[in-house]
């Protein structure tokens, strides 16, 4: 029987990046400040840093996702708003986890040496249309970073661009919405999202690849014998850390799709019912 490994994916949304964790064999836990009703991954509603700092240990890899308006293009805007940055004090709190760790984030914003990924790389698209999307990804906490091959731009005759609750062909200069919310689905590779939470969302193509490489590096990590698709045998390395037993201190929010919430004192490594109509 596989090992639970247990993903941290925090600043969550409705669960783009968790879902290509889930897909790679991550049980994967979501944290966000507002409720996420489409989220289909276990869900917590907290400030995602103060998680981090209380429960971060608990977990065997930890994603997280800080806001990007403080670095992406909306920021030039004349009625733009002030943004705090997040990514700082996330990092300084993964760093304390001692877990290995990913952080995402816009073209732009401060990540150490990030590796850079693209809906090219993976054919993703719609149609006649490639899905141009890139993300920043820095890896930490021991997990070496992985080597991607260059975007494949201008493949097809037209690029889609998610963002802003809309979805357009880059190479137009006018600001008309070309894709249907169903066309944007497809390209993104995400069935289940609203268009506002698309264009937030990280294609989940993305953290599969990233998912299959932080769960061989977690495995060996923890001297697990785990045989995971695509990756080279599996090693065996004595697991030098025991488990601490999870805390059953923090409120978990369970919001069903009919968004009535309750509320429960779980740890992690419970089984709860959630959102999910995937599992
Ligand atoms: C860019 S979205 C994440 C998208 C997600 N990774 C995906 O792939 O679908 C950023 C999220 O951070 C949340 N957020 C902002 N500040 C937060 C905080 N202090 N704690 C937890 N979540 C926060 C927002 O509500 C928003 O859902």
């Amino acid at each position: 029987m596989q090992p639970i490994v247990r993903c941290l994916d925090l600043f969550c949304c409705a669960g783009g990046a968790g879902e290509g964790y889930r897909r790679a064999g991550f049980r994967v836990t979501g944290v966000d400040i507002r409720p996420q009703p489409h989220n289909p991954h276990r869900f917590i509603q907290a400030d995602a840093l103060a998680f981090l700092r209380e429960r971060g240990h608990e977990f065997d890899f930890i994603h997280a996702s800080p806001p990007c308006q403080a670095h992406c293009d909306l920021k030039h805007m004349w009625n733009a708003k002030e943004h705090v940055d997040l990514i700082g004090p996330t990092r300084d709190l993964l760093m304390k986890t001692g877990k290995p760790w990913i952080i995402e984030n816009v073209p732009g914003a401060p990540l150490n040496t990030p590796i850079i990924l693209c809906g090219t790389m993976f054919n993703l698209g719609t149609g006649d249309a490639e899905l141009w999307r890139h993300r920043h990804f820095e890896f930490g906490g021991g997990l070496p970073p992985i080597l991607t091959p260059p975007c494949q731009h201008r493949r097809k005759p037209r690029v889609i661009g998610v963002y802003g609750g809309h979805g357009r062909d880059r190479r137009r200069k006018a600001n008309t919405q070309d894709f249907s919310t169903d066309a944007r689905r497809e390209a993104m590779g995400i069935d289940w999202m609203t268009g506002a939470e698309l264009s937030q969302a990280i294609p989940p193509a993305y953290t599969e690849l990233l998912g299959r490489h932080a769960l061989a590096y977690t495995a060996n990590a923890q001297g697990q014998r785990t045989a995971i698709a695509g990756t080279l045998d599996p090693v065996v390395v004595p697991n030098s850390e025991p488990d601490r037993p999870p805390k059953k201190s923090w409120k978990k929010v369970i919001t069903g799709v009919d968004n009535k919430a309750s509320y429960d004192t779980v740890s992690p490594d419970e089984r709860v019912t959630h959102n999910n109509r995937r599992h």
